[in-house]
């Protein structure tokens, strides 16, 4: 019997799925894009199941079912591109899978939910990962969701974009509106603790775990540690979130792999802190700090790699 891992090559996915590896678990590993799950589970490849799925095509999920004791449900897209839209699979997705859960018996279920998203809030991608996570809550199944702040590590696409940005600008970097938005970073090795762990914890069932790092931080602060972590300093000048929006729709709508969209840049506003650190409160574990060692990969961004993100939304492996 193996656990099914949705959203398998992404990056709390594979993160995910080699933590379950290690802990000698059996996996099928759920990927849409083989192209992105041999770039980034190819080590794998002989220890795990690789199965495609869309969360989107219902009819097709509960065959991926057969012989799993639990799912990690990790699907989620951050950003709408074409008919992929916030309410089809980020919402309309999770409750294709939860039904399919309950309809083949497959009780236990792991939600990557996000935090601050809830059922009414203003910011479309919130509210569609509160819907889904609403969803889960009220479904029959044996549900734990985590719900992490913004995560880094390698393959990050939050501090990594930004990172790639300050590799393409010389001297001077924007303070992205103005630096004063609020994060609790937290390292995707602590997030996947949390999720294995869960996982084999009948007391976690029915509870939603906030997860963040040790501490809060301003935009403008990460942007600072960023420079540090990459042995190099930029002169920030004031980048109010309404003059960026301009310059953001025309990424949007021309790259690719463009870092952000309108609907990420205006929650900016939101706070992404958490209330209860439960990596602290319930799993007893020290989290890892945006500092030092634990951010030296944001160096791997060349202005050469920034452009072939942009240009190509190339796999970071
Ligand atoms: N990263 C963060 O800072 C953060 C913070 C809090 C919560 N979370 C939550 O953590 C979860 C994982 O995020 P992540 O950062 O790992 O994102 P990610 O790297 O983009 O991974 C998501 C995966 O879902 C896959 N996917 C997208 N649409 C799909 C569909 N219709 N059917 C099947 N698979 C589909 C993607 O496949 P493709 O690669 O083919 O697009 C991708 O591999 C999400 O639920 C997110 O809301 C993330």
């Amino acid at each position: 019997m193996a656990i099914l891992v949705t959203g398998a090559a992404g990056f709390v996915g594979n993160n995910t799925v080699r933590r379950l590896v290690a802990q000698g678990k059996q996996v099928r590993a759920m990927v849409r894009n083989a192209d992105k799950a041999s770039l980034r589970l190819k080590d794998l490849e002989n220890k795990i199941e690789i199965v495609s799925g869309d969360v989107t095509e219902r009819s097709t999920l509960p065959p991926l079912m057969r012989d799993i004791t639990a799912i990690v449900h990790t699907v989620a897209i951050p950003m709408e591109r074409g008919d992929a839209t916030y309410d089809e699979v980020n919402y309309q997705g999770t409750i294709n899978l939860v039904d399919a859960a309950e309809a083949e018996g497959v009780m236990r279920f792991i939600n990557v939910s996000q935090n601050g998203a809830t059922p009414d809030h203003f910011s479309r991608f919130l509210r569609s990962k509160g819907r889904a996570q609403e969803y889960v809550a009220t479904s029959k199944l044996q549900w734990t969701a985590v719900r992490p702040s913004a995560i880094f590590g390698q393959q990050d696409e939050f501090f990594n974009s930004i990172s790639r940005l300050v590799s393409l600008t010389p001297l001077i970097f924007p303070n992205i509106g103005g630096g004063k938005a609020t994060f609790q970073p937290v390292h995707i090795d602590d997030v996947v603790e949390a999720i294995v762990r869960s996982l084999d914890d009948a007391g976690t069932i029915g509870k939603e775990f906030e997860l963040g790092g040790p501490e809060v931080l301003t935009l403008e602060e990460i942007e600072k540690r960023i420079f540090k972590a990459m042995g190099t300093s930029r002169a920030l000048f004031p980048a109010p979130a309404g003059l960026l929006k301009l310059p953001v729709i025309i990424m949007q709508s021309t790259l690719p792999g463009a870092p952000v969209n309108t609907t990420l840049l205006e929650l900016l506003k939101v706070p992404n802190v958490v209330k209860e650190n439960a990596l602290v409160t319930y799993f007893k574990m020290t989290p890892k700090p945006f500092s030092g060692d634990n951010i030296t990969y944001l160096k791997q961004n060349t202005p050469g790699i920034a452009l072939k993100k942009m240009f190509t939304n190339a796999t970071v492996t």
